[in-house]
């Protein structure tokens, strides 16, 4: 796990004309892992996106990447600003790294897991089963399947662990079989937000469910059709009846 975060600090537009210059500084501090032990603070001056200074607290030093930057961080260090930049490893970075630890990291969201069937794209089997578990964080999650309480290890094919891009990750598991009556299947989940893995059975009643819509919608449409037809006819045999005959 590498995590990294950062925050601009002071930002000042120069405007001249219709351009607009940017200058800004950027804090980060980077880690790797939960004891901080490989932190690092570093401070970005940036130009127009155009960076100039670094200050790196793993070299204690700033450095410059432009010639006006070089001399500039070659005067910093020398007039002991370094030393400065670097107590915001331990004042600044340490934390509120430890605070991002505790109250982002160290929580667990779980998953929303839905077992379902999909149509089936091969012709072995009738039948595809889904298992997608949404919005759980962090990553780190095992789905398995489970065929009347054992596990199923052919047929079934995976998805990555997808980022949302808002921290949570989603995941979809598929199985492909001929189900057989009065058998269970089931997808068990294991992630740390679960004391113990969880399984969620597969209802195949579900699949019922489509197919009775199905019969309905259609037989709602031949009643309709049914009753329309009388209608029209009804209406027909009765307007004829109508029709006013003119007389000289
Ligand atoms: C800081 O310096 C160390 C040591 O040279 C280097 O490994 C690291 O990548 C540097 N970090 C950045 C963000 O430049």
């Amino acid at each position: 796990m590498s995590l990294f975060y950062s925050f601009a600090l002071i930002a000042l537009p120069f405007l001249s004309g219709c351009d607009g210059y940017f200058h800004h500084t950027q804090r980060e501090c980077h880690f790797t892992s939960g004891d901080l032990k490989d932190l690092e603070f570093i401070d970005r001056y940036v130009f127009n996106k155009d960076e100039y200074i670094r200050y790196n607290s793993t070299l204690k030093k700033f450095i410059g990447f432009t010639e006006h930057g070089v001399r500039n961080a070659e005067r910093w260090n020398q007039d002991g600003f370094s030393d400065q930049a670097y107590g915001n490893l331990d004042g600044y970075c340490r934390p509120n790294s430890e605070l991002e630890l505790q109250n982002i990291l160290g929580h667990s969201v779980e998953p929303l897991v839905k077992v379902k069937s999909v149509k089936s794209g091969s012709q072995r089997h009738s039948t595809m089963l889904v298992c997608s578990a949404y919005n759980f964080y962090p990553e780190g999650i095992k789905l398995t399947w489970l065929r009347d309480g054992k596990e199923v290890k052919t047929d079934v094919t995976s998805t990555e662990e997808l980022y949302d891009g808002d921290w949570y990750y989603q995941i979809h598991s598929y199985l492909e079989l001929t189900p057989t009556s009065g058998e269970t299947i089931a997808c068990k989940v294991e992630h740390s937000s679960f004391s113990e893995p969880k399984v969620f059975k597969w209802d195949p009643s579900t699949l019922d469910g489509e197919r009775n819509k199905v019969i309905i919608g259609a037989s709602g449409l031949v009643l309709g059709l049914i009753l329309s037809l009388a209608g029209v006819i009804y209406y027909k045999k009765k307007s004829t009846g109508r029709i006013l005959v003119p007389t000289s």
